[in-house]
């Protein structure tokens, strides 16, 4: 028998024993009582019997014994006593007269016995008597005939038979029961065994959300079935509390970080893949530069990758990538202090024209972006995007050295790479996270590869979005369009074998912030800031900090600065908006048009409210290195963020980050994941352009005291609530569910 059965017939047989021992104890007090009952009834019973023999010999010895006594003839008496006696039961005859005598009498009758013994009556049931003999049985019968003095007849019988079946009977009976034990034990043992293995299957499917949880399922379990609710109930609660525990006592930075990846994933190996990568080198005037693109993506996982020491797989796009890069196209970085692999894989042309710029930025960017630019997709492009994406996957099996590394894929470039990663390595753990919003269903089902898409993204075993809401939306989109099973309660998706989690995870920053010990004070920023913009010491600053991109909602942000000067003149001249604009995905139509919308806005409210060299707005398009914006930040009276949706926005909490004076205000639109979590900013509605200018009006007016109360609010919340705590809770679920696969595979085997 394979060790695995072996261990679980041991453990039905050590549940059976449980019940076993209690049984083998009631059936023994069983057998001490009913034994003597038993002996008892059966005494009863023969002495009934000898009873009527004493009638039967009694009516039958009658007349032949009257005669003879009539006649005085003591030796035909004496025969007639012995030929009676044959009978085996019988032990002793005796005759008494009315006197009291007993003149006839067999040689055997005891002589303990007499005419007198107490107890006996003639005509009434036997008594029983215990004798050096044994025991006997003696009755008395009357001897009535004409002409004679009355007599009494006593018939002694033995009763060692019954002794002797007596101790037969105890013998019997305790067999019996031992017998009765053994078989009800067996019995007990066998549908443990069968209970235990349905259970365990039971809930080994309730670990795969399978079975018992689906209602109208042939295989339902009916036994765990009243019990699936409080079971999963309890197991939720169980992990909430865990979590809550983690998320309550652990001050999350990069140690705690690497110390989770030393604990719970046992150093496993971690790989994180995103398009846009964290260094690019390009070719500069003076040779070769290192740039660090605007992206809140790689603002987020570049800490979390300098304490996991992993692999970081992107796409190689510098000018200057190549270069620096070994013939494995790999290379240390952080350059100067490395950290972690650089791993870049190389596109052509119209790879990158078809798979980012087409169908990642043309297609599923405003897709998910409610920004009302309309998507655009097309066969090629769709051609292009599953090609890299396979290009990443075969990165990912080359760079990984276990068949179960922890891969982290990022965003929406990767929607195929889940399941294409899952092909090649079926143990690996992917936690994939989509850095923008989620659209709902009917918005979603524009896309020709809807199915295909959602699919792919279902090889994660972890799904992380910033937002419970995104997450709903994509729980409702699967459920439109795929045939999955849904676990709103888990919030899992059953789909083949695989399960997914789907779940929150609100991105954040790194904390402490980087340039804590390095940077300027906050006055020598001020000044920095007014010296080189030629503005007054006293002039308010107020600044916008994005990608040029449409759904960063900048127009709307200076249609609101114009209209703040259209309400409060006594403004102009005394208030600069400074707009920082990365260039992004300028070769596109949409963000060439943006480009120019933004720079004639800005030109028509300079030329409205500008006096003499006072231009009321600064739009710098250009790449900004992080360190020159946190001086910025640290810089701004006013931080605007008016995205019209966002997943998160990480500019929001950058700021925060930056203000350790606890000065500044934060006008932040509702439509960002950072609403939800940074209630002090002053939210608004960036479609609604007088409110936004309000807002700007009052967090240029707003009291010292208020700024520092909100403030001190939020940079808390940012602190506790950092980036390594978004990538330690998604690898303390990885942590769990590998836990899980791994005890759920054990059950398997031993079942
Ligand atoms: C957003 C996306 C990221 C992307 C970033 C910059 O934050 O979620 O995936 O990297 O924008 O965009 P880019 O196209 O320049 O990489």
């Amino acid at each position: 028998m394979p060790l695995s059965k072996r261990r679980m017939l041991f453990r039905s047989l050590r549940l059976s024993l449980r019940f076993i021992v209690p049984l083998a104890a009631a059936l023994a007090i069983l057998a001490y009582a009913v034994v003597p009952l038993v002996d008892r009834l059966y005494l009863r019973w023969s002495v009934r019997d000898i009873d009527i023999r004493v009638d039967l010999i009694a009516s039958t010895l009658q007349e032949p014994l009257t005669d003879l006594l009539q006649q005085g003839n003591r030796s035909k008496i004496n025969a007639l006593f012995s030929r009676v006696l044959r009978d085996e039961r019988l032990f002793a005859i005796g005759y008494c007269t009315g006197g009291g005598s007993m003149p006839y009498r067999t040689q055997t009758f005891p002589k303990e016995l007499d005419c007198a013994t107490p107890g006996l009556s003639a005509d009434k049931p036997g008594i029983m008597l215990k004798l050096p003999e044994g025991l006997v049985h003696v009755a008395a019968r009357s001897m009535a005939a004409e002409g004679l003095p009355s007599g009494t007849l006593i018939l002694v019988h033995d009763m060692r038979f019954f002794e002797r079946r007596s101790t037969d009977t105890k013998k019997y009976i305790m067999l019996l029961f031992v017998v009765l034990g053994i078989v009800i034990s067996l019995i007990t043992v066998f549908v443990a065994h069968l209970s235990w293995r349905g259970w365990m299957e039971g809930v080994r499917a309730m670990l795969r959300g399978e079975g018992i949880l689906r209602p109208f399922s042939r295989s339902r379990n009916s036994e765990l079935e009243p019990l699936v609710g409080d079971l999963r109930n309890l197991l939720r609660s169980l992990d909430e509390e865990r979590r809550y525990a983690d998320d309550a006592t652990i001050w999350w930075n990069p140690d705690t970080l690497r110390g989770l990846l030393r604990k719970q994933l046992t150093g496993d190996q971690v790989l994180v893949v995103s398009n846009r990568e964290p260094y690019i080198h390009v070719q500069g005037k003076t040779g070769i530069e290192v740039r660090r693109p605007a992206s809140g993506l790689v603002t987020a996982v570049e800490p979390v990758m300098r304490a996991c020491s992993g692999t970081w797989i992107a796409h190689g796009g510098g000018s200057a990538d190549r270069e620096v890069a070994d013939q494995h196209s790999r290379l240390p970085v952080p350059p100067g202090h490395p950290e972690y692999t650089l791993r870049r894989i190389w596109l052509t042309q119209e790879e990158e024209a078809g798979y980012y710029y087409g169908f990642a930025n043309e297609g599923l960017w405003p897709l998910c972006h409610i920004a009302h630019v309309r998507p655009v997709f097309r066969n090629s492009d769709w051609e292009h995007y599953v090609t890299v994406n396979q290009r990443f996957a075969d990165a990912v099996a080359e760079e990984a050295r276990k068949d179960d590394p922890v891969v982290l894929v990022q965003d929406y470039h990767f929607a195929l790479l889940p399941s294409m990663i899952r092909k090649l390595l079926p143990r690996a753990t992917l936690i994939t996270f989509w850095h923008i919003p989620w659209p709902n269903p009917e918005s979603f089902g524009i896309c020709p590869w809807r199915e295909e898409l959602l699919q792919g993204m279902l090889g994660s075993t972890i799904l992380g979005f910033h937002t419970r809401f995104h997450c709903k939306n994509f729980l409702e989109t699967v459920d439109r369009y795929l045939e999955t099973r849904i676990e709103h309660e888990s919030s899992t998706i059953s789909h083949g074998s695989m399960l997914t989690l789907v779940e929150s995870y609100p991105i954040s920053i790194q904390w402490p912030p980087p340039w804590q010990q390095t940077q300027p004070t906050v006055e020598e920023c001020r000044d920095w800031v007014r010296r080189t913009m030629h503005l007054e010491r006293d002039c308010l600053v107020g600044l916008g900090v994005d990608r040029l991109d449409y759904t960063k909602g900048i127009l709307e942000r200076l249609r609101a600065v114009e209209r703040l000067f259209e309400l409060y003149p006594d403004l102009i001249g005394r208030f600069q908006f400074i707009q920082i604009a990365a260039p992004s995905r300028s070769v596109l139509e949409d963000y060439q048009a943006l480009d120019s919308r933004v720079r004639s806005l800005t030109e028509q409210i300079n030329k409205r409210f500008s006096r003499g060299s006072y231009q009321p707005v600064c739009l710098k398009v250009e790449h900004h290195e992080p360190e020159e914006i946190n001086r910025y930040y640290r810089a701004a009276d006013v931080c605007m963020v008016t995205s019209l949706h966002d997943g998160m926005n990480l500019v929001a909490k950058e700021y925060v980050a930056s203000r350790d004076d606890e000065r500044g205000v934060l006008v932040l639109s509702q439509f960002t994941g950072a609403a939800h979590e940074l209630h002090e900013a002053l939210i608004v509605n960036p479609y609604h352009i007088e409110q936004t200018a309000e807002a700007l009006f009052q967090a240029l007016t707003m009291s010292e005291f208020e700024q520092r109360e909100r403030m001190r609010s939020m940079r808390g919340l940012v602190r506790d609530f950092n980036v390594y705590r978004w990538a330690g809770r998604m690898l303390i679920d990885a942590a769990r569910i590998r836990q899980r696969e791994k005890l759920s595979v054990r059950i398997g085997r031993s079942v």
